[in-house]
C-alpha cells in the first residue's frame, strides 16, 4: 500500500521522494496544475484545519509558500521558530510530536539532521512533511518536476544535468528522476558526489522505471540536456572546510560557456536562494532560459496538492484528478 492510498489507520508522511510511487507523483503534479489554474473549486477545503511549521533553519520560499498556500485553502498556520533552540532541547522530540498530534492536522519540519524527521514521524499521529533536511528536500523536487512540465518537458522523460554539489536538493532530484524515468547526469567533483545510499535506492527504482542516473566529474556531460540545475556550493549548517569545498567547485560554475555547451534548448534551474557569481552567474540566473521563479511558484501549488491529498483525499477523488 502506498503513501497516499493508506487509510486513516496509518499516518502518512513525506520525508523523502522515495516515500511516493510514480503514479502518486504524477497525480500530485496533475492536482497542482489544476490548483494553479483555478483554486476556486478548492476554496475552504482545509477550513478548520491547522498546520504547524517547525523550522530549525532560515527560509523564505518554503515558509511563505506553505503559509500562503494553506491559508488560501482556508486553514490556519502556526510558525514555531527553532532557529535559536533546536527541536528536542526543551522536551524530547517524541514528546513534542505527541503533543502536536493532539492539536494540529499536519506538521512541516525544516531540520538540521534528517534523523530528527525519522524520530518525529515514528510517533506522530498526523502527517509529517520534510521542508528540507541535510539529506532531502522532497517538496522542492515536486515543484521542479511541475515547473519542467509547465515548460513542455514531460517529467517522466526529462533529460537533466545536475552541476555542482551532490547535496540534499540533488538527492531529491535523483530520487524523483529514478522514480519517474528519464535521464539525470550528476556532474560534481569526486569529493562532492551524492550519497551512496541515495544512489542505491535510485538504482533500484531506475531498474523499474527505466531511468538512467549517471555520476561523473566531466562537464561535457551537459551536452543536449533539457535543463541544467545547480544549487549553492555550501548548504545551510554544513560543517567541514567551506573555503576548500568552494575552491573544488569553482570549475563547476553555471555560466554562459556551460549553457552554450549544453545547447540552445537547455533551461536553467536553481532551487534558490542563489549566490550570484559563485555557482551561477547573474546573466544566466536572470536570463531568458532561467525557470527559477516558476520553480519557486510551483512550491505552493505542489505543497497544496500534497496537503489536500493527505488531509482531504475525498476532494481529490471527487474531482477525478
Ligand atoms: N528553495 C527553498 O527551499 O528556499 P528557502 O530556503 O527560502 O525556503
Ligand atoms: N542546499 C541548500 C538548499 C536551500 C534551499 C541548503 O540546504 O542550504
Amino acid at each position: 500500500m502506498t503513501m497516499l492510498e493508506r487509510s486513516s489507520l496509518a499516518t502518512r508522511h513525506l520525508l523523502q521522494i522515495r516515500d511516493l510511487t510514480a503514479s502518486e507523483i504524477l497525480r500530485l503534479l496533475r492536482t497542482a496544475s489544476h490548483m494553479r489554474g483555478d483554486l476556486k473549486p478548492f476554496a475552504g477545503a482545509l477550513a478548520q484545519r491547522s498546520l504547524v511549521l517547525l523550522f530549525e533553519k532560515p527560509s523564505l520560499r518554503t515558509r511563505v509558500s506553505f503559509e500562503a498556500g494553506f491559508q488560501r485553502l482556508g486553514g490556519g498556520v502556526i510558525f514555531l521558530d527553532h532557529t535559536a533552540s533546536r527541536i528536542g532541547e526543551r522536551e524530547s522530540v517524541e514528546d513534542t510530536a505527541r503533543n502536536l498530534s493532539r492539536w494540529v492536522d499536519a506538521v512541516v519540519i525544516r531540520c538540521v539532521s534528517h534523523g530528527l524527521l525519522t524520530r518525529f514521524s515514528a510517533v506522530s499521529d498526523v502527517p509529517v512533511i520534510n521542508a528540507l533536511s541535510d539529506l532531502h528536500h522532497p517538496c522542492q523536487a515536486l515543484a521542479d518536476l511541475a515547473a519542467l512540465s509547465a515548460h513542455g518537458i514531460d517529467p517522466s522523460q526529462a533529460n537533466l544535468a545536475w552541476v555542482g554539489d551532490g547535496n540534499n536538493v540533488c538527492h531529491s532530484l535523483i530520487e524523483a528522476v529514478a522514480t519517474l524515468g528519464g535521464r539525470l547526469q550528476v556532474i560534481t567533483p569526486k569529493t562532492c558526489r551524492p550519497s551512496d545510499e541515495v544512489l542505491q535506492v535510485a538504482a533500484a527504482r531506475a531498474f523499474r522505471s527505466g531511468a538512467t542516473i549517471t555520476c561523473t566529474d566531466d562537464l561535457t556531460a551537459v551536452e543536449g540536456v533539457d535543463a541544467i540545475y545547480t544549487d549553492v556550493w555550501v548548504s545551510m549548517g554544513e560543517g567541514g572546510d567551506p573555503a576548500a569545498k568552494m575552491e573544488s567547485l569553482r570549475p563547476y560554475q553555471v555560466n554562459a560557456a556551460l549553457m552554450d555547451c549544453a545547447g540552445p534548448q537547455a533551461l536553467f534551474m536553481h532551487c534558490l536562494p542563489a549566490h550570484r557569481g559563485e555557482e551561477v552567474t547573474t546573466d544566466i540566473l536572470d536570463g531568458p532560459r532561467s525557470i527559477t521563479l516558476d520553480q519557486a511558484e510551483f512550491r505552493m501549488h505542489v505543497q497544496n496538492a500534497l496537503l489536500l491529498s493527505l488531509l482531504r483525499p475525498d476532494i481529490v477523488h471527487t474531482k477525478q484528478i
